[in-house]
């Protein structure tokens, strides 16, 4: 069966004292939660990486970063790489997410460097893809959506595919609080799985969970959640809200 998972995605927000409490009460709040259930996956800046990893030891919940470099080490000026994550027991990095295509000109060339070099050492990528407005509007979501995932997972082998997590995140669904309805997303997402049988077969396709993100919160996550090919979700905004990042967890 494959994983639910619900990862926390804080993007550039709180401070140090702030990540350290929400981290403390989302723990608190989930004591006693049934593992299988839910994986949670927490992705707070960089910065707090070592601290997020250190109290989320011997928890139920996973720590994951936002970003990484697909360098593996010397002259890059501000950037962290695979290799600093895995040795601070960083088990997540969220890859592709619109706001790096969009903001840092991450392309599709980079991106498949950053999925083989993040699973070269051993971390496990929360892929993004998702269209704009536009492309919806225009009927070609589905095409973006596919080659994006082509252009940058299909050089994995069956292998190390398996370790890679999709979410799939509307760009005009991300901090919008407009939701794609439960049918718009389980179609697509339905739609992803079929891609991935395509070209590694029916049973890897079955073992990848896939995630929506965009303006996914407390009141709607249980809908979304119901829909057989949504694994769970990429959570931005109600992730910085301790009772309501719990509430998504507990929408299985
Ligand atoms: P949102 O962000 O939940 O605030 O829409 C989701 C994301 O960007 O991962």
């Amino acid at each position: 069966m494959r994983k639910k998972i619900v990862a926390g995605n804080w993007k550039m927000n709180k401070s140090f004292e702030q990540a350290e409490a929400l981290i403390c009460d989302i723990l608190e709040e989930i004591d006693g939660l049934d593992s299988r259930l839910a994986n949670v996956v927490i992705c707070p800046p960089a910065v707090y990486l070592e601290m997020a990893v250190d109290l989320a030891r011997e928890t139920s919940i996973s720590i994951g970063a936002q970003n990484m470099s697909q360098f593996t080490s010397g002259a890059y000026t501000g950037e962290i790489s695979a290799t600093m994550l895995q040795s601070m027991d960083v088990q997540y990095c969220i890859l592709g997410h619109s706001e790096r295509r969009q903001y840092f000109n991450e392309t599709d060339e980079i991106l498949a460097a950053k999925v083989k070099t993040a699973l070269e050492n051993v971390i496990k990528p929360i892929f993004c893809c998702g269209e704009a407005l536009a492309q919806r509007e225009a009927g070609v979501h589905f095409d973006v959506v596919k080659s994006q995932i082509e252009n940058a997972l299909f050089t994995l082998t069956e292998e190390q595919f398996a370790e890679v997590v999709i979410a799939y995140e509307p760009i005009w669904a991300i901090g919008t609080g407009v939701t794609a309805s439960p049918q718009q997303a389980q179609e697509m997402h339905e739609f992803i799985r079929g891609v991935i049988a395509a070209k590694y077969g029916i049973a890897v396709a079955e073992e990848t969970s896939i995630l929506y993100g965009g303006s996914c919160n407390a009141k709607n996550a249980k809908e979304l959640f119901a829909n057989p090919d949504i694994d769970g979700g990429l959570i931005g905004g109600a992730s910085l809200v301790a009772a309501d990042f719990v509430t998504i967890i507990k929408s299985f």
